[in-house]
């Protein structure tokens, strides 16, 4: 017999070919979020589930499938899973790294240009007719060459965003990472306190995992060390920024915007975060690209097939389980 696959949702087709004839696949076609119930329903009798970032697998789910043995997650984050939980059960969890880490960093520049040049703002001007010829001081930005930008988290995809920033706009680096070696960190990058950071950067960009240790990373007390002038762009996950105190600020005026990919309940927002003009908005599409998402469909999939194969799949989270 061949083994189940239980597929959240659908995904680009690259790794669902290369698992057809080896598996049973079923896909869900159902949009928006799976309740737990449907989750569950669905997968109770599978090997394997092939998850989403937004679904949510806990001990609950896990216990409900008995043959469950991966848990393969079509993402880089997995704050979703409890891993914990999977490891004390055997279950294997996998994520795609090294997949979206350029895609992401290309995304976060077209959200700091798009803020600090009001892209949204003018395009909104112009589709309502607004526009009544050239003005001098009408939608006066902010210049991101030479400027100072601040990265929280240096992994893969902070140093991706360090290098376009130092070569493409040549901008003075800072970040803040402690379990980063500086001497592994190029184009001048300075590493610096949280605090030095916040008070001394024009774009202050988050790209941590989503931990313990790193919810409301950002709250009042730290956007309010942040220059006036300054833009807040967060790609990581919506509960690292308090979202109330960030709309606080906003909405006070104490920071000049900031862009949002990510939201602490997802697909909610704060209330009036939609009404603010020094905000821009998009709907966690950072790593979405034809190539990035395909490529994500194939590590997705390679971690089954390799698991299956008797492998250590390459996206392993769980290492403590192959010891
Ligand atoms: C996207 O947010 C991911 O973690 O892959
Ligand atoms: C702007 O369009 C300029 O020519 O200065």
């Amino acid at each position: 017999m061949k083994p189940k696959i239980f597929v959240t949702h659908t995904i680009p087709d690259k790794g669902l070919n290369m698992l057809k004839d080896r598996f049973d696949v079923e896909i869900n076609n159902f949009e928006g979020s799976l309740d737990k119930k449907t989750l569950i329903n669905k997968a109770k009798d599978k090997d394997v589930i092939l998850s989403l970032l937004s679904d949510k697998i806990d001990a609950e789910v896990m216990d409900a499938c008995k043959n469950l043995n991966i848990i393969s997650n079509y993402a880089v984050g997995y704050n979703n899973i409890d891993v914990k939980a999977a490891t004390q059960r055997g279950i294997y969890v996998t994520n795609t790294p090294r997949t979206l880490d350029e895609t992401t960093a290309d995304f976060i520049f077209a959200l700091i240009l798009s803020l600090s040049r009001r892209v949204v703002e003018s395009d909104k001007f112009m589709r309502s007719g607004k526009f009544k010829g050239w003005g001098a001081i009408d939608f006066l930005g902010f210049d991101v060459y030479n400027s100072t930008i601040g990265i929280v988290g240096m992994g893969n995809i902070g140093k991706a965003v360090g290098r376009i920033a130092y070569y493409g706009f040549l901008m003075k680096v800072m970040y803040h990472d402690d379990s980063v070696n500086n001497k592994d960190v190029k184009y001048g990058a300075e590493q610096v306190t949280l605090d030095k950071l916040l008070r001394h950067s024009d774009f202050v960009t988050i790209n941590v995992p989503l931990m313990d240790s790193t919810h409301h990373l950002i709250g009042e007390k730290e956007l309010s060390k942040m220059k006036h002038t300054a833009y807040l762009i967060n790609t990581s996950r919506g509960p690292v920024v308090d979202e109330t105190a960030l709309y606080q600020a906003l909405k006070d005026k104490r920071i000049a915007g900031a862009a949002l990919d990510v939201y602490e309940n997802e697909p909610e927002f704060t209330t009036g975060l939609n009404e603010l003009d020094n905000v821009v908005m998009t709907p966690h599409i950072a790593s979405a690209t034809i190539q990035t998402r395909q490529l994500m469909s194939h590590k997705a999939a390679q971690n089954i097939i390799d698991f299956f194969d008797g492998k250590i799949p390459e996206g392993l989270v769980n290492k403590e389980l192959i010891k």
